[in-house]
């Protein structure tokens, strides 16, 4: 791709100019040609200097996706390797799934800029128009049946990190693996099994980050947030993919050599309502206890008349003292 050569070139020394003339003879393009590419690279946000006598640099990358920034900062030996970026589509889990139904690879993601059919936990939409991360990627870890339950935990822990090191924006975690600021949810996931569980485990992991939106594009009323609200300007979303596929590719190796209980340590350091009195909804059972954690499996752990009960992620709901807080 043309857009992508030029891109390549003006990148191997970012800041100082290359001519036109090394341009149009590396890559057989007439200085017209060149120009063009220009004007569309500087519209979807490159900044790009051009002085007649000197050539063209590159000054900045698009906060906005854009698949060459995601490709040029991405420093992971597989996951985001194969990426596919679409404007809109309905669900980038949905896409994943399917991809993984025809043999798709470990580490294959998509990215969306917009999602017309985003879904959350518990069969709720996602509402996900362009300003947000909405990624799903396609995991085949070497885990048992029972540690892949706890991936969801993981990516909780690798993302609310990538965050941090992007932002300085310090998440909570919200069991299992909401992401929240002051209360409000910042990032969701969705941990899907692509397949049967008993042959070749495919699990599409869907993050969706509230990013650069505006609190209203995502509904006032639901206690959700976004990382534009809290920063007070747009952060860069490539970056952010490739911060948020670096930090899980590591967690995932640690686990698979490791085991959980690094990660849980992790998880436990930024959990949100640890020592505080919850009701647990288990099919038509309600328990009204003390959250005292996650044990070693991620199951959450409530503290009942001294004994210790404890729950497995997929089956409850949980209510803090001041109403839906779980
Ligand atoms: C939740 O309910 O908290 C989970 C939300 C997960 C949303 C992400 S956005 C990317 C991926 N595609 C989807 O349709 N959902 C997930």
């Amino acid at each position: 791709m043309v857009r992508k050569a030029i891109l390549d070139l003006l990148a191997q020394r970012p800041g100082t100019f290359v001519s036109g003339e090394v341009i149009s003879k590396k890559l057989n393009l007439t200085r017209a040609a060149i120009w063009k590419q220009i004007q569309a690279l500087k519209a979807s946000g490159y900044e790009i200097d051009s002085l007649t006598k000197n050539g063209y640099r590159l000054l900045k990358l698009p906060l906005s996706l854009d698949e060459w920034s995601i490709g040029y900062e991405l420093r992971t030996n597989v996951l985001g390797r194969e990426l596919h970026l679409f404007e809109t589509i309905p669900s980038t889990n949905d896409w994943v799934k399917a991809e993984a139904l025809k043999g798709g690879a470990h580490g294959l993601v998509a990215v969306a800029k917009e999602q017309k059919g985003g879904r959350g936990r518990q069969m709720r939409a996602w509402v996900s128009p362009p300003g947000g991360l909405w990624l799903s990627v396609l995991l085949k870890p070497r885990l048992s049946l029972a540690d892949a339950s706890k991936l969801t935990l993981l990516a909780s822990v690798s993302v609310a990190e990538a965050i941090e090191a992007v932002t300085k924006v310090s998440l909570g975690i919200k069991w299992p693996n909401d992401l929240l600021f002051n209360g409000r949810k910042v990032v969701g996931i969705l941990g899907e099994v692509a397949g049967e569980w008993n042959t070749v485990q495919s699990i599409v992991l869907g993050i969706g980050v509230n990013a650069n939106l505006s609190r209203h594009q995502i509904g006032e009323e639901i206690q959700a947030d976004t990382l534009q609200e809290i920063l007070g300007e747009p952060l860069n979303l490539n970056s952010l993919a490739a911060r948020i596929l670096e930090h899980l590719e590591k967690d995932l190796e640690l686990f698979e050599r490791q085991g959980f209980a690094s990660i849980c340590e992790r998880w436990l350091q930024r959990a949100v309502g640890i020592g505080e009195q919850v009701q647990v909804r288990q099919g038509k059972e309600l328990f009204l206890g003390i959250f005292k954690g996650i044990n070693e499996n991620g199951e959450f752990i409530l503290e009942l008349a001294g004994a210790e009960k404890v729950f497995a992620a997929a089956e409850v709901s949980i209510r803090s003292e001041s109403g839906i807080y779980f």
